[in-house]
């Protein structure tokens, strides 16, 4: 799929999910990632021997709506910790990444952190990307009403299809904005994929600015995974309400508990729900069997290390170039670029 017409005059007669028109620097693009093909992809996960969802279908819009509650708990200290080194190394941050680039987001989900970036960066265009439509529509709204000098084109997508963006884009350096260490939420095979893909995006003289999570202790990370309030368990279950929707299933979500669990040896949290007993669930592709406390692994969250993370980059063509932590070392944030070929001798 190639994404074009980047650069046609800015739709103004497109409507929001309230009717409204939208402001005239803000154009909304569906590409409808969540139609057709993603039953295959969901039946595929369900019918294996340790059955498996893919994250991406945690958010529908009540999906991403916890996800922001879950930004706000005491016990997530990712988000509040990245916003603080954006804001603190915001001018350092933007020499690097340069002004009046073209700043786009994979996963952007409410768009909070790039605010804390435009003041410095003032890009020529900002390209949010987001598999959840309403919410990404109505975040590029509200932006797009905050900054009304900033140029907004909202894609929503699935950003591992391979899709292109096309060369429709307006001249500039192309920096990818990937906060929030959702790279984590890919196995390291299928992040170096990523960061190759987006590597393509920024094209030669681009650049990309990465959020990783760090290692820390185990307690600290479950806790962050599993919230007193129980605000993750309900993310966590929200999975099933958004695959009763896509497959006409007959999940009942209450029937399955949240487990999350750091493992030590593969430097990653698993989420999964576990069956509370003996089941099945229905749909018009066939019925699924659960046995009690068999489980569904629903996310991966890879913890790296500065290290860890810079040889993943490496794998994928792309050089750290400098990093910024805060104060407890909790988080990461990185500028790479790609590694210049050197031609043969
Ligand atoms: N960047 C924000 C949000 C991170 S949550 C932050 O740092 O706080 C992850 C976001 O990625 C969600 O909004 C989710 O809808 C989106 N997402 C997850 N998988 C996706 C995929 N494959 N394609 C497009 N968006 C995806
Ligand atoms: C989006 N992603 C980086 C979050 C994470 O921390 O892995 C999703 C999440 N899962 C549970 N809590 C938050």
């Amino acid at each position: 799929m190639t994404i074009t017409a980047l650069d046609d005059p800015l739709d103004s007669q497109q409507l929001d999910h309230q009717g409204l028109p939208l402001p005239d620097n803000v154009k909304f693009d569906n590409q409808h990632p969540s139609a057709g093909d993603c039953h295959q992809e969901i039946l595929q996960g369900l019918r294996q021997k340790q059955k498996v969802i893919n994250p991406k279908f945690f958010y529908d819009a009540r999906g991403s709506a916890l996800f922001d509650q879950i930004t706000r708990l005491a016990e997530y200290y990712l988000t509040r910790t990245e916003q603080k080194i954006l804001n603190t190394y915001s001018a350092e941050i933007a020499d690097c990444c340069g002004r009046r680039s073209i700043v786009i987001e994979p996963g952007s989900g409410s768009s909070e952190k790039v605010r804390l970036l435009l003041n410095e960066l003032r890009p020529r265009m900002y390209i949010p990307i987001d598999i959840s439509a309403a919410p990404l529509q109505q975040a590029a709204v509200q932006l797009g009403r905050q900054f009304p000098w900033l140029r907004i084109h909202a894609i929503c997508a699935d950003f591992t299809d391979a899709w292109t963006l096309s060369g429709q884009l307006p001249a500039g350096k192309r920096v990818i904005f990937y906060p929030g260490s959702t790279i984590g939420n890919l196995d390291p095979h299928n992040a170096v994929n990523l960061l190759t893909h987006l590597g393509n995006w920024m094209g030669n003289g681009g650049g990309a600015l990465i959020g990783v999570d760090l290692h820390k202790p185990t307690q600290q990370l479950q806790a962050a995974y599993d919230d007193a309030a129980g605000v993750t368990a309900a993310f966590n279950r929200n999975v099933l309400h958004h695959l009763n929707q896509l497959l006409g299933s007959d999940f009942d979500p209450t029937e399955f508990e949240h487990r999350a669990h750091y493992d030590e040896q593969l430097q990653r949290i698993e989420m999964h729900l576990v069956s509370r007993k003996a089941h099945s669930v229905n749909s018009p592709y066939g019925s699924f069997q659960f046995a009690a406390g068999e489980t569904i692994h629903t996310e991966n969250s890879y913890k790296y290390t500065i290290d860890g993370f810079a040889e993943l980059a490496e794998q994928a063509g792309l050089r750290v170039m400098r990093s910024w932590l805060d104060e407890e070392k909790l988080f990461s944030v990185h500028y790479l670029e790609p590694v210049p070929h050197t031609p043969p001798a």
